[in-house]
């Protein structure tokens, strides 16, 4: 980090880089002092030819020696909508923002095992029904196929099954497998790429140049450079599957993130069908946005109402649970949030938690406590989020207190209301953005009553109109909530059965 310039690395040192954060140290260490990961530091070959460094030729000297001069326009001027190619997998493309941009990288990152080969298959294969299209409406002549899928992990027969099993066999989509990243570039250098590229996974490629193994940091950073650079001069849109570590990192993660336009996260529990598609980072689009899918027998299957999948395995009238209804970037969702609150044989008692934050878990608890009078010391508490999602809304506060209320005091909180607000730290239930959305797509659903917070109807603004016939239980402080279903002698609300 601090070498001078001029002093090329003496080729027989080493350079120990961070597997996590890629920060590079002189020594090894048990700890990186960068980011604080354990035990993931590795030894790497250093760097060949390093850069020479601008400054011999005098930076601040007149015109930098062999320089061109960058040419600056001004912000107006017509580039005009980049033109987007969207597969057709609806749940995938609005993720994206509308479809792939071309010349522009996406990482797709998940656990292993989680679908995103099986995912990127389809996509490749719907882009390439899509390109066919296309091609039709043209003469087709020499068309460039629309999309390459190079695998570095799977061999071509494999590719060749999983297609079959995908009932894709017949899309226009080219297969090779190949991790030299020189090989790729070469095949990919043509005056007609394909529309998009599938690199599967990037931690499997190498640069020839450096002496590291695939994999590490350096590898994966070059590689994924030399690509980057290759899809935007040809205007391809590259697709990055990346791995993530078991600390939930995707190897070299604050690398890939910040060189790649979009970030996906592919998510699900492994012992749940519901795959969740959650952009992360997206230049080009929105981000918060979910797509969500079921995995079957024949692959993906996109899942158009989730909140009709997410409730599907509901039982009403159990105590200890809630149904929140909440927005997943521009869609609401609805979600059943359980809670048991069993007695404890700790000294400690135990909170865990499943789905969300759990210091925002401790937060409620407290509230609860402190606010309303609800004694949870000595207990064991409890809360999953069902069908393996991860909510981060705060608006999901009001509905985890109404799980644990309703546990704690062993009484079924109306089976047919959904239940949205954030809890401010003296028990008051703030408001929270799109109501009407929410309550929208309760109704549409059946449900009948919404516990929420008080809506500011005051001050001359438009009430949200009123969903055919849901009752609304406005609430202004969490005390109102525990009287809605805590040991009361007479419930407010009338408990369907
Ligand atoms: P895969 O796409 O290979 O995961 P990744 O590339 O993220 O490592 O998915 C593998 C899992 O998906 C495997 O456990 C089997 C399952 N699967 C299905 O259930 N149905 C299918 O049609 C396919 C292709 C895979
Ligand atoms: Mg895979």
């Amino acid at each position: 980090m601090n070498r001078s310039p001029g002093v090329a690395l003496a080729k027989s040192q080493p350079r120990y880089v961070c597997q996590t954060c890629g920060a590079s140290a002189a020594r090894w260490a048990g700890r990186c002092d960068a980011c604080g990961a354990w035990n993931a530091i590795a030894e790497e070959a250093p760097r060949q030819a390093p850069p020479g460094g601008l400054r011999r030729g005098g930076i601040g000297g007149g015109a930098a020696r062999g320089g061109a001069a960058i040419e600056f326009v001004g912000l107006e001027g017509r580039a005009g909508d980049a033109p987007r190619r969207a597969s057709g997998i609806a749940e995938f493309d609005r993720v994206c923002g509308g479809g792939l941009v071309p010349g522009s990288t996406v990482l797709v990152a998940g656990d292993p095992g989680i679908g995103k080969s099986t995912l990127l298959l389809q996509v490749a294969g719907a882009l390439g029904a899509a390109g066919a299209d296309r091609a039709a409406g043209t003469d087709g002549a020499g068309e460039a196929p629309s999309c390459a899928y190079v695998s570095g992990e799977e061999s071509v027969e494999q590719l060749r099954l999983r297609a079959r099993r995908l009932g894709l066999a017949g899309a226009a989509v080219v297969l090779a497998t190949a991790t030299s990243v020189r090989d790729i570039a070469a095949s990919l250098d043509t005056a007609r790429p394909p529309a998009a590229v599938i690199i599967d996974s990037i931690q499997t490629m190498y640069v020839d140049s450096l002496d590291s193994a695939p994999g590490t940091v350096t590898q994966v950073r070059a590689s994924a450079q030399e690509l980057i650079r290759l899809a935007k001069a040809r205007g391809f849109a590259l697709l990055l599957v990346g791995h993530v570590t078991k600390d939930g990192q995707i190897a070299g993660p604050k690398v890939l993130e910040h060189m790649v336009d979009t970030v996906l996260a592919f998510e699900g529990e492994r012992g749940h069908q519901f795959r969740i598609l959650r952009a992360t980072k997206n230049r080009f689009g929105p981000t918060d946005e979910i797509g969500v899918f079921e995995m079957s027998d024949a692959g993906l299957i996109e899942v158009a109402n989730p909140s009709a999948l997410f409730l599907a395995e509901r039982r009403g009238n159990v105590a200890g649970a809630a149904v929140f209804a909440g927005i997943e970037g521009t869609r609401p969702l609805l979600v059943e949030i359980q809670a048991l609150v069993a007695p404890s044989a700790l000294g400690t008692p135990r909170r865990a938690v499943v789905g969300w934050d759990g210091g925002r878990l401790a937060m409620v608890l407290a509230v609860l406590e402190a606010r309303c009078g609800l004694s949870l010391a000595g207990r064991d508490v409890y809360l999953n989020v069902a069908g393996g999602l991860r909510i981060g809304e705060p608006a999901a506060d009001l509905a985890v207190a109404t799980a644990l209320a309703s546990a704690a005091a062993d009484r079924p909180a109306p089976s047919d209301a959904v239940v949205f607000g954030e809890i401010g730290l003296s028990g008051e239930i703030r408001p929270v953005s799109q109501t009407d959305l929410r309550l929208k797509e309760a109704s549409k659903l059946g449900f009948r009553q919404a516990v929420m917070p008080r809506r500011p109807q005051a001050r001359g603004r438009r009430a949200p109109a009123m969903p055919n016939g849901m009752a609304l239980s406005e609430i202004e402080h969490l005390r109102d909530l525990v009287g809605l279903i805590g040991p009361a002698d007479t419930p407010k609300l009338a408990s369907a059965t």
